[in-house]
């Protein structure tokens, strides 16, 4: 039996250039043309086109109508599922659940996969620092450590096996690299990076991706250092496809290689092509100049051929890894099985609920005290809509499935208290008499909760925000009621970033991140708001007080004056909540920080525990974080770095010791050659339930070696 790659090569021998050429052409569109060209095998990859049924008559024409029947590759942005909808991305990294983060790509693949869909151009793992960037709501926040551990699930989630053993979708991570580095937070502007901050900060999950089995990486749109990434040799050739050896398809963003142009890297198309090309763009997404030039580029320049042998094996390589061009067609029996089934709702909703993080919670506001007598307002733009809820990438989630938070107080809370409902506002404008109705609804509760943030077209791609804050006519409508009841108050977030919002926190009752929580964010709303689900969420991001802080991240570099002056004179250095923060109903905590070892070996490793007990009156689900800092180095080090999390339940009244491994892995860094290395001398550690509290210890590396040989491994 030929092995995929063997197979490839096998076909490949028998292709003309034309067809070669074809297979590196993707079309974000099929009409007459197109299906001319797939005929003539000029185009081997599309997106943007669904329906089972449609789908099939396309690999009809591919299969049984073009020379050498090669199937088509469908790809499309399945980003936080196709038709149940789960958090966004950034929320589910909240849930610091990397099974759950698995488990929804697996879902969100095998829907897709019912309607012939056999690629996802997903997962984005752009690292960014970044929250006015709207894209930040696409991938899993500040840190390295929890964005690799989100990378690798999401890859393993969507690439698992389908019933006949093939990926059920081929994953795609992106946009390679440096993408949300953005400056200023503009979608598609430069970015500039030293290669430390590439190589320690921002590569690191698409290597990770990569190790888990990802089929493909797309470049970004963005200039990096002075080369487009859709044009950059260094990135794709020497550190993708030579460091790391990575042997799937490289595609470009849509129409990325094109905009070498707009750039100012490339003369014209034909120029575009040639730069990409050569860069080790293997597919072009849309823009069709290499169908329209390639043939003439490797005419003139036969020194080149290889490059598109190397490219073209890559792509089929991976429709064989696929079953494709023995499973082209796609049963349409299948959607029935799969699509939305409620074993797929079930876990939207669980998902849903472990992602939303409870930031706030003066004297008990929560959970909801219901009763006979009991009245509560519910209020605000978000509060019943379906097509927000769903946030960012969600095209295929259908508004009617989705339960708002008013559906779900009406079917759950109505029966057993008072609901009364005003909208107060639109999301991004007033609403005429909403400020008057808002207050009389609260006026007559025993408790508001105002459910306030982003719509949908404020995150996600170019939609970026240059103030992070709550839109001016919402905290209005907050304000109006603290001012106007004496009503104590749920502030509920829906939001595709962190949001600026001091005031709120200062005097919301009570404050709630749900993030966009998908197609059951009201019954995982009201499961968390009513207790029968104890939040359990931690921010996988940090939230500033103001815009003017940002870039605000817990893993800074220390300054040379770390006590002696303030970062601003206007604003405190303070986050308004930090990295890994997030309450719960119940309290934990912390004791007996132990560590096996005072001292080790630059090859050894250190076992760290600390026992976590659950003080309060419910049992509750902790996120136990473990934080390093390496005190001095051959290159500045970060006051703190994640290096493990283990989320736990305890119950009641219980105690666990907890305890984490660090190893060369961990306790590596790029040393001042950017060779990976642990350096002797102090380190610091912390485990604690977030990146500003914990029990701190401390160890020594010695300059001493157990093993012959480094022991080193990279990462
Ligand atoms: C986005 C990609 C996406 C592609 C295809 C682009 O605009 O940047 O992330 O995969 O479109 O829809």
């Amino acid at each position: 039996m030929l092995n995929d790659a063997a197979k490839a090569e096998r076909l490949l021998k028998r292709m003309t250039l034309t067809e070669k050429i074809g297979q590196t052409v993707q079309f974000g569109r099929c009409e007459a043309q197109e299906i001319e060209w797939i005929k003539q095998g000029k185009i081997g990859s599309l997106l943007n086109v669904y329906g089972a049924e449609k789908i099939n008559e396309l690999q009809r024409i591919a299969v049984e109508e073009s020379r050498l029947g090669i199937p088509l590759l469908i790809g499309d942005d399945v980003i936080h599922g196709f038709r149940t909808i789960f958090p966004i991305p950034l929320g589910e990294a909240a849930s610091w659940d990397v099974e759950a983060m698995e488990r929804n790509a697996r879902i969100a693949a095998a829907e897709a996969a019912s309607e012939g869909i056999r690629w996802t151009f997903a997962p984005m793992v752009d690292m960014t620092r970044e929250p006015r960037w709207g894209r930040i709501a696409e991938g899993a926040g500040e840190d390295v450590y929890l964005a690799n551990q989100a990378a690798a699930a999401r890859v393993r989630g969507f690439q698992s096996p389908d019933e006949n053993g093939y990926p059920t979708v081929a994953a795609c991570v992106k946009h390679f690299a440096g993408y949300g580095w953005v400056e200023g937070g503009r979608d598609y502007d430069t970015t500039g990076m030293s290669e430390r901050v590439l190589r320690e900060t921002v590569l690191p999950p698409f290597y990770e991706g990569i190790r888990a089995g990802a089929l493909s990486v797309m470049t970004a749109f963005t200039d990096l250092n002075g080369v487009p990434a859709s044009g950059n040799k260094f990135l794709i050739r020497e550190i993708l496809k030579g460091e790391w050896n990575y042997p799937g398809i490289v595609v470009s963003d849509w129409e990325s290689v094109e905009e070498l142009i707009h750039h100012g890297y490339a003369e014209d198309r034909k120029d575009a092509a040639c730069k990409g090309f050569a860069a080790g763009v293997d597919m072009d997404m849309h823009s069709g100049v290499y169908l329209e030039h390639l043939e003439r580029i490797f005419q003139e320049r036969p020194d080149m051929l290889p490059l598109l042998d190397d490219a073209v094996l890559r792509i089929l390589t991976v429709k064989y890894r696929l079953g494709l061009f023995d499973h082209p067609y796609v049963d349409v029996r299948k959607r029935e099985r799969v699509m939305m089934i409620p074993e797929h709702v079930e876990q939207a909703r669980d998902s849903a609920r472990k992602s939303i993080v409870l930031l706030k919670n003066r004297g008990k506001t929560l959970p909801l005290d219901l009763g006979a007598r009991k009245r509560i307002g519910l209020i605000g733009p978000l509060a019943d809509d379906r097509h927000n809820a769903m946030g960012c990438w969600a095209w295929k989630g259908r508004k009617e499935d989705v339960v708002t938070v008013l559906d779900a107080f009406r079917s759950r809370i109505a029966p057993l208290a008072e609901v009364t409902y005003a909208k107060g506002s639109e999301v991004k404008q007033p609403l005429e008499r909403g400020l008057e109705e808002a207050v009389a609804a609260a006026r007559d509760s025993d408790v508001a909760v105002v459910v306030v943030g982003e719509s949908e077209d404020m995150t996600g791609e170019h939609y970026n925000r240059a103030y992070i804050g709550l839109p001016e006519c919402q905290e209005r409508l907050i304000r109006a009621i603290k001012r106007e009841t004496g009503t104590p108050v749920v502030v509920v977030l829906m939001s595709g970033r962190p949001l600026a919002v001091e005031w709120v926190h200062e005097h919301a009752d009570a404050v709630v991140e749900a993030w966009h929580p998908g197609t059951q964010a009201g019954n995982a709303l009201v499961d968390v708001l009513i207790g029968e689900y104890n939040p359990s969420g931690k921010l996988p991001v940090t939230f500033p007080r103001s815009t003017g802080q940002i870039p605000i991240y817990y893993n800074r570099k220390n300054t040379g004056r770390p006590h002696l002056y303030e970062d601003y004179v206007d604003v405190s250095d303070e986050p308004l909540y930090p990295f890994g923060y997030g309450l719960s109903y119940t309290t934990f905590e912390y004791a007996d920080l132990r560590l096996d070892a005072w001292q080790i070996a630059r090859d050894g490793s250190v076992n760290v525990s600390a026992n976590v007990t659950n003080t309060g009156e419910r049992d509750g689900e902790e996120v136990v974080q473990l934080y390093i800092r390496d005190v001095v180095g051959s290159t500045t080090r970060p006051v703190k770095e994640l290096k493990g999390f283990r989320k736990i339940l305890l119950k009641q009244g219980e105690t666990k010791r907890i305890s984490f491994t660090l190893t060369p892995n961990e306790l590596g860094m790029l040393d001042e050659r950017l060779q990976f290395a642990v350096e002797p001398g102090k380190f610091l550690v912390w485990i604690g339930p977030n990146s500003g509290e914990g029990l701190q210890g401390e160890f020594t590396v010695m300059d001493t070696k157990e093993r012959e040989g480094d022991g080193l491994q990279r990462h």
